[in-house]
């Protein structure tokens, strides 16, 4: 496993739409390994594979201690809005609160090409869109309603 050097705003890279996997093999194995490597590196709860420079549909999530790997997403079904604080790997020290649906069905391969479903409510469900977004090459400060200073979050 190894760290990847995480895109930073700005780069171009995290603006294009990502293609679907197509082969599941050691390759891809070895990259969502290092996706999940570099996400607890940094501390983060949710990573795309754009964000370290590689324009296919995986995402990786986390809540608590469970890692959920998720290659070619499809979000299903969607349920309730809620507003979250989100912040983004591609973006250290910016946070702004977002919308996001407050349940979500998510369709998916793991990395053995096998049929996965996850649903998440709450935090789960905001990071599960948040990641499907960096797919789209969309990026979470387009989600923003209201940014939140840093020195507000530091006191808090
Ligand atoms: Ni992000």
């Amino acid at each position: 496993m190894a760290i990847r050097k995480i895109r930073l705003k700005g780069d171009s890279i995290l603006k294009k739409k990502s293609r679907p996997v197509e082969k599941f093999d050691e390759r891809l194995h070895q990259l969502i390994d290092d996706m999940i490597q570099t996400m607890k590196e940094e501390n983060g709860i949710g990573i795309a594979a754009p964000q370290v420079g590689i324009l296919r549909r995986i995402v990786v999530v986390k809540v608590e201690e469970d890692v959920h790997e998720l290659v070619n997403p499809v979000i299903t079904k969607t349920c309730g809005e809620q507003e979250v604080t989100e912040g983004c790997l591609s973006f250290p020290g910016r946070y702004g609160i977002t919308k996001r649906p407050k349940e979500v069905l998510v369709e998916a391969k793991d990395r053995n090409d096998k049929k996965i479903a996850l649903s998440g409510e709450g935090l789960l469900s905001a990071i599960i869109c948040h990641e499907i977004d960096h797919l789209e090459g969309i990026l979470f400060e387009s989600r923003i309603v209201k940014e939140i200073e840093q020195e507000f979050l530091d006191k808090n």
